[in-house]
């Protein structure tokens, strides 16, 4: 496993991070708490140490059977986590003020059940939608001196933003003028890399850090996706995957393989070394829920990144559009 600094936390982490919100137990259906408590327990083996959870994620029990799997390891783990947004609204919409969203006695309620589920301080504390008109806000000073006292009281270490699905520039703002914002959280997979346009070189200039998420854009990139894939029963991917959406996704998939393939040896191998190639890029977080995923993950930290001729071509495979919606 190889580290990098994420940002102003100045915390080191390792390049591949544990996504848990897939063990949460409520949208993705098919995990079980002792394999999910397997997957942890297996990246924490090969040193991963950087873990990204949520309060929405199960409502808390995410964040639960990350400290269960924590209480027995001795060493350091930097754990992230976010404050889901009060109106329980994604992604945030523009016009809505603040206080419907993250008022500042609510920022810090949530901060404490968060450090009660997760039996530890925050070392990272991240707003679960963003929209930068927030700083322009009268009700922004507060939730400023809100985060401040959390950091000096000891509750929380880091603050970060976790952004808007495929809008990495809907951050710029903070990420330039918001000093307490230390690392920003973004989608960035071989299909959508918009954050390289603007939010990466942004990141460089001011030290945020940057975790890169949904890697494998939600099992799209693990070639495992196509007409007649099923989902469990209540699974959000149904809707995500919905219609032709399967079909289009194997289609695009089956033109990437080849050319990812030069440099890895299987497409999440070749899906999750792109994302390091960025220099921007702090970690990666796949959901991971099972050992052997965690496993073969973990393993793709290895120090390589892909050819800069491999990243062109990778260009023409860009696919940029939103099935969150
Ligand atoms: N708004 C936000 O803040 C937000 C939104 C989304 C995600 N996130 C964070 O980002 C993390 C990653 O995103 P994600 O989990 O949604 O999607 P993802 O990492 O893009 O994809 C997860 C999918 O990849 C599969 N997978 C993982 N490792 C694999 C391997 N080695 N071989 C084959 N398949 C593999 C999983 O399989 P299985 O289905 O078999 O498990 C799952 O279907 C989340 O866990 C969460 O921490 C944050």
């Amino acid at each position: 496993m190889q580290f990098r600094t994420l940002g102003k936390t100045g915390y080191r982490v390792s390049e591949i991070g544990f996504g848990a919100w897939g063990i949460g137990g409520s949208m993705w259906q098919g995990s079980d708490d002792d394999t999910s408590l397997a997957a942890l327990s297996a990246a924490l083996d090969v040193r991963l140490d950087f873990i990204d959870t949520a309060l929405a994620y199960g409502d808390g029990h995410s964040e639960k059977l990350v400290a269960r799997a924590l209480r027995a390891r001795p060493g350091r783990v930097v754990v992230a986590t976010k404050i889901p947004p009060k109106n329980y609204q994604w992604p945030a919409r523009r016009g809505v003020p603040l206080r419907k969203v993250f008022p500042a006695s609510y920022v810090r309620r949530c901060a404490e059940r968060s450090v009660r589920n997760l039996e530890r301080p925050i070392d990272l504390l991240q707003f679960h939608v963003w929209v930068d008109e927030w700083l322009l806000d009268a009700d922004w000073p507060e939730v400023e001196r809100t985060m401040q006292a959390l950091i000096v009281d000891g509750t929380v270490r880091a603050w970060g933003i976790s952004i808007n699905d495929h809008e990495p520039g809907s951050a710029l703002q903070a990420v330039s003028r918001c000093d307490l914002i230390a690392s920003v959280q973004v989608i960035y997979n071989v299909f959508d890399r918009s954050p390289e346009r603007q939010l990466f070189p942004l990141c460089r200039e001011r030290n945020v850090g940057v975790i890169a998420r949904v890697p494998l854009d939600e099992g799209g990139l693990t070639g495992k996706i196509g007409p007649d894939t099923r989902f469990p029963r209540g699974d959000w991917r149904d809707e995500y995957f919905r219609g032709k959406r399967r079909a289009e996704v194997q289609a695009r998939v089956r033109r990437l393989e080849p050319v990812l393939l030069k440099e890895a040896t299987s497409l999440v191998e070749g899906a999750l070394r792109f994302c390091l190639s960025d220099p921007a890029v702090s970690t990666v977080i796949p959901g991971m829920r099972t050992p052997e995923h965690a496993r073969a993950n973990c393993a793709v930290s290895d120090g390589r990144v892909l050819s800069g001729e491999l990243l062109a071509a990778l260009k023409e495979h860009q696919w940029e559009r939103n099935f969150y919606e």
